[in-house]
C-alpha cells in the first residue's frame, strides 16, 4: 500500500452536546470544546472528529440537517467554529467533519419547497411517491414505515431514518451538485477530514417493490434494500472525484453490512475512500444488527471478528479501528461484562485495538473508561433509536423486563451521557441540569481525578498513544502488517505487526488467572505492571497484556 499522511493520525471523537458546555445552558457547544483542546493535546491524539454541529432541529441530534453552512445555535457561531479550527491547528490537532449526505432534515429549504408544491423542482431533490398507501412494506430503521404521506396530497415521501430526514435523490444531477458544492464550501475553509455518514444507504434498490417480513410488524428491513445495493459506489465515486480526491482529503465512510469482498472499490488504490468504519467486529454480539437478537458470545467470537476484519481490509487497503462511537454502547460494559470497573481489564481492551492494523479512534470518555448507564423504564431512554427497539422487542414477544435490559445493552444513550470532567455536581460539564441524565451526577470516573493519578485508564491512555507516535517501533506498530497468531490459552488474545526490518508480537489475557506463553521474542517494550518473561516464556498476570520485541 502506498503510504498516506493520514496514515499516521489518531482520531478523537467528539459528541458536541455532552463534551462540555462553555455558557451553563446544560448543552455542550463549540466554546467548551476550544476550552479543553489543551487537555486533548496533552492526550496525544492528532485530530478530532465532530459529530454534526450544522443548523438542525435535533430530532436525531444533529444527523438532520436544515442547514449545510450554518452552524446550530446550541453549538455557536460560524465564528466559534473558525476559532475552534484555529486554536486546534496551534496545537496540530486537525478536524474531521461528520457530513451527513444520505438525508437532511425535513426542515430544510428544499424539503420545505418540495412539500410545499408538487411541480416544485425540489421533489426531484428526494423520494416521492403518489398513491393512498404506502409503496411497500420496508420498515425504517428507527422504526416504522420508511413512508411517510405528504399531508393533504395522496403522495409519501421515502426516509431510511427517522420520519424527519427525508432521504435525498442522488440519482438527481441537480442534487449532486448541490452537494458538491457542501462539501467544497467546508474544503475550501480548510477542513482536511470527513466522516461519512450512512453513505452506503445513497442507492435503493430501483424496483421498490415490497418482500417477506422479517418481523412481527409485517414489514421487511430497509438495510436489504436501501444499504450496499449495487451502483451505490459508482454515485460515491461522482462525489469523490469532485471534491475530496481533488484536496487528498481524508475519508472515512460509515458502511455499515458492506461485505469484505467490495471493500476494493472502498479502500484499494482507486477507491473512494481512505478507509472504512467495519461493523462486523462491534455487532459481534448481535444477529442481523438486531439490538434484541443477541448471540451468548465466547471470546473467540469477538476474536474471530477483529482477525477476520483485520486479514480482509489489509488485502486491499487502511482500516479505522474503533470499539466506541456514539452509536454504541460503552466497550467497558460490552466486552468486559462484569469486568467493566476493573482497571487492568479497561487498560488491556484499550490496547488490544489500539494496535492493530489502522488508524485508532477513540470516542470521548472511552480515555476514561467510562461504562453503560442502566435505566430503568423506557421514558428514561432519550434516543429514538432506544424508544423504538424497547416497542420491536415487546412486539416480537418479549417481556418487558427483557425488553429494558436488551435496550440497556446496545442504547445509544449510554455513550452520550456528558463527559465527566470532575466529581463536582453534573461532573463539571455544566453548572446546570444536562439535556441527558448523568450516570453519576458526581462521577467517580472524571478526567481530573485520572490526571492526578499515575494508574488511570487516562495516564495508560496518554502512555499508548504517545508509544504508538514516537516510540522507536513507531514504523512498525503504523505500516506493519497484521499477523494473526493462535495461542493454546482460550482467553488470550495475540497477534504481530510486521515488516520487513522487525516484528513486534501482543499478547492480551481476557481472564483474572496468570497465564504462560511460549515466545519468540526477547524483550518486553510496552506492557502492564505484571508482564514479565523467565525461562523465555511470557508471564502474564490478571488481564495482562506484552508488546514483545
Ligand atoms: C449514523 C449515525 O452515526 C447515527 O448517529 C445516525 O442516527 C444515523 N447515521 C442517521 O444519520
Ligand atoms: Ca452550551
Amino acid at each position: 500500500m502506498k503510504k498516506h499522511w493520514w496514515q499516521e493520525e489518531i482520531v478523537y471523537q467528539i459528541y458536541p452536546r455532552s463534551f462540555k458546555d462553555s455558557n451553563d445552558d446544560g448543552i455542550g457547544d463549540l466554546r467548551g470544546i476550544t476550552e479543553r483542546l489543551d487537555y486533548l493535546k496533552d492526550l496525544g491524539i492528532t485530530m478530532i472528529w465532530l459529530c454534526p454541529i450544522y443548523k438542525s432541529p435535533m430530532a436525531d441530534n444533529g444527523y438532520d440537517i436544515s442547514d449545510y453552512f450554518a452552524i446550530n445555535e446550541e453549538f455557536g457561531t460560524m465564528a466559534d467554529f473558525d476559532e475552534l479550527v484555529k486554536e486546534a491547528k496551534g496545537r496540530n490537532i486537525k478536524i474531521m467533519m461528520d457530513l451527513v449526505l444520505n438525508h437532511s432534515s425535513n426542515e430544510h429549504e428544499w424539503f420545505k419547497k418540495a412539500l410545499a408544491d408538487k411541480n416544485s423542482p425540489y421533489r426531484e431533490y428526494y423520494i416521492f411517491r403518489k398513491g393512498t398507501r404506502e409503496p411497500n412494506n420496508w420498515r425504517s430503521i428507527f422504526g416504522g414505515s420508511c413512508w411517510t404521506k405528504v399531508d393533504g396530497e395522496d403522495a409519501y415521501y421515502f426516509h431510511s431514518f427517522a420520519k424527519e430526514q427525508p432521504d435525498l435523490n442522488w440519482e438527481n444531477p441537480k442534487l449532486r451538485e448541490e452537494i458538491y458544492k457542501i462539501v467544497n464550501f467546508w474544503i475550501d475553509k480548510g477542513i482536511t477530514a470527513f466522516r461519512m455518514d450512512a453513505i452506503n444507504h445513497i442507492k435503493k434498490n430501483p424496483t421498490y417493490q415490497s418482500a417477506n417480513p422479517d418481523g412481527a410488524d409485517g414489514r421487511v428491513s430497509v438495510i436489504n434494500f436501501g444499504r450496499n445495493q449495487d451502483g451505490v459506489e459508482e454515485l460515491i465515486k461522482k462525489l469523490s472525484d469532485k471534491t475530496f480526491k481533488v484536496h487528498d482529503s481524508m475519508t472515512v465512510g460509515e458502511t455499515a453490512g458492506l461485505s469484505y469482498d467490495k471493500y476494493k472499490n472502498y479502500i484499494g488504490d482507486d477507491g473512494v475512500f481512505s478507509m472504512v468504519f467495519d461493523f462486523i467486529p462491534a455487532n459481534f454480539d448481535l444477529i442481523e444488527e438486531t439490538w434484541f437478537k443477541r448471540i451468548d458470545w465466547e471470546l473467540e467470537d469477538f476474536r474471530k471478528a477483529i482477525f477476520n476484519s483485520q486479514n480482509s481490509i489489509q488485502k486491499y487497503g487502511w482500516s479505522a479501528n474503533f470499539i466506541e462511537n456514539h452509536d454504541q454502547p460503552r466497550a467497558t460494559s460490552k466486552i468486559l461484562r462484569g469486568n467493566d470497573e476493573n482497571i487492568k481489564a479497561i487498560k488491556m481492551l484499550a490496547g488490544v485495538y489500539f494496535f492493530l492494523r489502522g488508524t485508532p479512534y477513540i470516542y470521548q470518555g472511552q480515555e476514561l473508561g467510562m461504562k453503560n448507564f442502566v435505566r430503568k423504564t423506557v421514558a428514561d431512554f432519550q434516543d429514538i433509536q432506544s424508544i423504538d427497539s424497547y416497542k420491536r422487542s415487546l412486539e416480537e414477544g418479549f417481556s418487558e423486563e427483557e425488553a429494558i435490559a436488551f435496550t440497556n445493552l446496545r442504547s445509544r444513550d449510554n455513550a452520550r451521557v456528558p463527559f465527566a470532567w470532575t466529581s463536582e455536581k453534573y461532573g463539571g460539564f455544566s453548572k446546570v441540569k444536562p439535556w441527558l441524565a448523568m450516570a453519576y451526577e458526581n462521577p467517580k470516573v472524571n478526567a481530573k481525578d485520572q490526571a492526578d493519578n499515575p494508574d488511570s485508564v487516562l495516564n495508560f491512555y496518554k502512555k499508548m498513544i504517545a508509544f504508538r507516535k514516537n516510540s522507536l517501533y513507531k514504523e512498525v506498530l503504523i505500516y506493519g502488517d497484521f499477523i494473526e497468531k493462535t495461542s493454546k490459552n482460550k482467553e488470550i488474545i495475540a497477534y504481530q505487526r510486521r515488516l520487513e526490518d522487525g516484528e513486534i508480537d501482543l499478547y492480551f489475557n481476557f481472564s483474572k488467572a496468570r497465564v504462560e506463553e511460549e515466545i519468540q521474542g526477547k524483550e518486553i517494550i510496552f506492557a502492564s505492571d505484571d508482564a514479565k518473561i523467565e525461562d523465555g516464556k511470557l508471564s502474564l498476570g490478571e488481564f495482562g497484556f506484552a508488546l514483545i520485541k
